[in-house]
């Protein structure tokens, strides 16, 4: 006889852990300098345009197929459609999981790392951005250091999974989550009262259009699914531990609104102390402002150099390592869940070796910065490529199949009766939302993904050249 599977405490407990997943280095690393590259506002509201048009309602899909089937992302597709070749889209989902842990882990060392560093006082050195963007290039490019931030996040976050859904990632995420908030509102609070704080309201709130072109809206698409952790069949998993007395549609648009509300407020707290330091992104001498390294090299300065910098830059770096570690816990949950369910491992089994393989696959990507840093593909370290690949191109992927799966494979009258379960008191009001949401998931997140898609790979601008 199977074992019962383990379901959520409670559906705020669900919320927590999903809106964990969903919070993490892609709001707050990853989104200022995607919307700095990208014209700021201008690019915040073209994010925000997909997270309602498509993330939503790919996020309700994703937490029906899971809730629906109660397995992991290969076995709920399977179970639905019972054909290999959609559980080989499951598959590739688990396969996007272990490519973003790898370039994840490094990263989330990175914050880990600059915990101590804080801890240490040791941002009181500079005084200049270029100091502290040398000394963090000694820091990456030393792999011993690498290796050990990345082994200690990768540990922290494996406990969690180790010990389940309910007394692991749920009593974790319970407790983390409630504080990370509390952290970045000191911050931002931080932000709004520096002197010339203004200018980085500004540049949040002011769009400009010119730096707007087709590329933006890949990466707003891109940044969309990869902070709703959408595409992969993480919230198919997390899903899977529900119980049908739920109601999806609102914990959706709580993890939603969570997450980008946290987006939001992370570029509100950085922009404005950026700014109020006198660094204007455009006049940067030389640094490069907007890529992977803003937070690591321009943050540490800026923070040290305003009243209570030390406790506030200690403050910023925690908050961002408990951001990514709930992040990890669901990336490996979704590993963890698929050999549990098809291959009957233990978890505790599965938990030490997915991790031990995560920490293998992770070690190319952390050498990207130094031992590895000549080895390019595509003009891409295996960092960059990893990093492109599966938030640009296989998560949208993963959301285009599953859009197509609902309505073609499970089809519209399973998958709205599954819906309405839990939220019959909800669409008793607002009947219009269940039309609207198959609208979404049947027209325009497939259609726009896929133009967005042949953008991504050089078709769109090969078909425009034949006319
Ligand atoms: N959503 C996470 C973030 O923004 C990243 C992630 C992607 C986690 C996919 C799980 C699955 O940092």
């Amino acid at each position: 006889m199977a074992v019962k599977r383990e379901q959520w405490g409670s559906k705020a407990g669900f919320v927590l852990a999903a809106a964990g997943s969903a919070i993490g280095l892609g709001n707050i690393w990853k989104f200022p300098y995607v919307a700095g590259q990208n014209g700021g506002a201008a690019f915040i509201i073209i994010f925000l345009l997909c997270i309602m048009l498509i993330g939503l309602p790919v996020v309700i899909a994703e937490i029906l197929l899971g809730r629906k089937t109660q397995r992991n992302a290969v076995g709920a597709y399977k179970a639905i459609s019972k054909s290999n070749w959609w559980a080989a889209v499951g598959g590739m989902g688990v396969l996007t999981g272990f490519l973003i842990l790898s370039f994840y882990c490094v990263v989330a060392g990175w914050s880990l790392g600059y915990v101590i560093e804080a801890v240490k006082g040791s941002f009181f050195n500079f005084e200049q951005p270029v100091q502290a963007g040398v000394y963090f290039n000694q820091l990456i490019e030393n792999p011993v250091w690498g290796l050990g931030t990345l082994f200690a996040i990768l540990a922290i976050s494996m406990v969690f999974v180790f010990f389940g859904i309910k007394k692991g990632i749920e009593r974790g995420s319970k407790v983390l989550m409630p504080l990370l908030f509390v952290l970045l509102l000191a911050l931002m609070i931080r932000g709004l009262t520096l002197d010339g704080a203004g200018a980085g309201v500004k540049f949040i709130l002011k769009p400009d259009w010119s730096k707007v072109n087709a590329n933006t809206v890949l990466e707003a698409l891109g940044q969309a699914f990869f902070t709703l952790s959408l595409g992969m069949g993480a919230l198919i998993t997390y899903g899977s531990y529900m119980e049908s007395k739920d109601n999806v549609p609102t914990a959706a648009l709580q993890i939603l609104t969570l997450d980008t509300l946290i987006s939001i407020i992370a570029g509100i707290a950085i922009f404005t102390s950026v700014f109020a330091f006198g660094l204007n992104p455009e006049e940067s001498g030389g640094l490069k402002f907007y890529d992977e390294g803003l937070i690591f090299q321009v943050i540490p300065v800026v923070f040290a150099s305003m009243p209570g910098g030390y406790i506030f830059s200690i403050i910023f770096f925690t908050l961002l390592s408990i951001a990514a570690i709930t992040s990890i816990m669901s990336l490996l949950e979704v590993v963890v869940a698929y050999f549990v369910d098809e291959r009957k491992w233990k978890r505790r089994k599965a938990v030490l070796l997915i991790g031990l393989f995560a920490l293998m696959m992770s070690v190319p990507s952390m050498l990207s910065f130094n031992l590895l840093s000549d080895m390019k593909l595509f003009g891409q370290t295996f960092f960059g490529m990893t990093n492109y690949l599966s938030s640009n191109v296989m998560l949208p992927l993963g959301g285009f199949l599953i859009s197509v799966f609902i309505f073609k494979v499970w089809g519209f009258d399973k998958s709205e009766a599954e819906l309405k379960l839990g939220a019959e008191s909800t669409f008793s009001k607002y009947y219009w939302f269940i039309r609207t949401w198959k609208f979404l998931i049947k027209y325009v997140a497939p259609v726009l993904i896929f133009i967005v898609l042949l953008n991504s790979i050089g078709v769109l601008k090969f078909i425009t050249k034949l006319f």
